[in-house]
């Protein structure tokens, strides 16, 4: 931990969870840094009182800079995201586990030992998906790196803003839903809220390092009950659901890719990790992170209410 510093980086503040965190550390009174490769996403976490410094986790020196002075990182980074120009054709674990062995080389060279990383439910050896397999591995690569570090696996986080939850509350909207994969896979969900509060909750505390956490509700649900009960808090009736079958998306995975800038095997990542349920155990976190978590319903219930708030 750099000496006298209370400097809490954020590396993928702009994104949907990171963007959270940044908020509750500020409101518990932390400062904040935030490392965003386009700095006019984070203008509003500058005006709320953030550091931002400009940085790509694939380009060491940035990430250099981004450490110095800090005494904690949290990495919410999502590889699914397109990446620059120069990696088009890598493999996205690659390109994670690239930004991550910068990362810890810049630990070793400032003397930051906290290190919170966030990877979701169902990261496994024999995980059916190379995506949660490549998690399973860039987890054990910073659990075996001699850093203080936790690793935070969520389930579906239901918030605005989350690619996800906003494909459920799309579906929700119309009278035909559409969705990947069988529709029946079981996923535990989380309030962002609720995340973002036991990623804070675990920054100080000792019995964290080391450890990793699944975290999430007592609810897990299929996307279809997923998108029946964001339409009853909608007060609409459930749409008709229309699935396409991951192997029709497997067809096309590279050419999605491909159109989307997206690292290779990316899409092909996400299809395949729809295979199985992914419930995880919730009751090791709750021991370090008292508040009580909402259900998926309160949970909808309140990204709808603040949706209908004037702003
Ligand atoms: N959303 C969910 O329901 C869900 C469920 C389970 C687990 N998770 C996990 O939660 C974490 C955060 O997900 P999210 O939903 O918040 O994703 P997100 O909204 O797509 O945000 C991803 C963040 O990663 C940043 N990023 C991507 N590549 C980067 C790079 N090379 N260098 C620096 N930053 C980079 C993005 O920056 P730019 O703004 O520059 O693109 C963005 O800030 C991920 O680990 C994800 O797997 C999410």
């Amino acid at each position: 931990m750099t000496q006298g510093s209370s400097t809490i980086l954020v590396i993928g503040a702009s994104g949907f969870l990171g963007r959270q965190v940044v908020k509750t550390l500020l409101a518990q009174g932390h400062t904040v840094r935030c490392l965003a490769r386009d700095p006019a996403r984070v203008q509003d976490l500058a005006a709320a009182g953030c550091e931002v410094v400009t940085g790509d986790m694939l380009n060491a020196v940035s990430i250099q800079r981004a450490l110095q002075g800090v005494r904690a990182v949290y990495i919410s980074v999502h590889t699914l995201s397109p990446q620059g120009a120069n990696l088009a054709g890598q493999a996205f674990m690659d390109v994670e586990k690239t930004g991550l062995e910068n990362i810890v080389a810049a630990c070793a060279l400032h003397g930051v030992s906290r290190l919170i990383y966030v990877t979701s439910i169902g990261t496994a050896p024999d995980a059916p998906s190379q995506w949660l397999r490549g998690r399973w591995k860039t987890e054990q690569f910073l659990l075996n790196s001699g850093l203080d570090v936790t690793i935070i696996r969520p389930g579906m986080i239901v918030g605005r803003g989350g690619t996800g939850f906003d494909a459920v509350l799309a579906g929700a909207n119309r009278p035909v839903a559409f969705g990947l994969g069988s529709g029946q896979q079981k996923m535990r969900t989380v309030a962002v809220d609720d995340l973002a509060h036991s990623l804070v909750g675990v920054l100080n505390d000792p019995r964290a390092f080391g450890q990793a956490y699944d975290v999430g509700s007592d609810d897990v649900l299929t996307m279809d009950q997923m998108i029946d009960g964001a339409a009853a808090g909608l007060g609409r009736r459930p749409p008709i659901k229309i699935h396409f079958p991951a192997a029709l998306l497997r067809l096309f995975a590279p050419l999605i890719e491909r159109a989307g800038k997206l690292p290779r095997g990316a899409f092909q990542g996400l299809v395949d990790s729809l295979a199985a349920d992914m419930s995880g155990d919730p009751l090791p976190i709750r021991a370090l992170v008292t508040r009580p978590f909402q259900s998926y319903k309160q949970a909808v219930g309140r990204v709808l209410a603040e949706a209908k708030a004037p702003r």
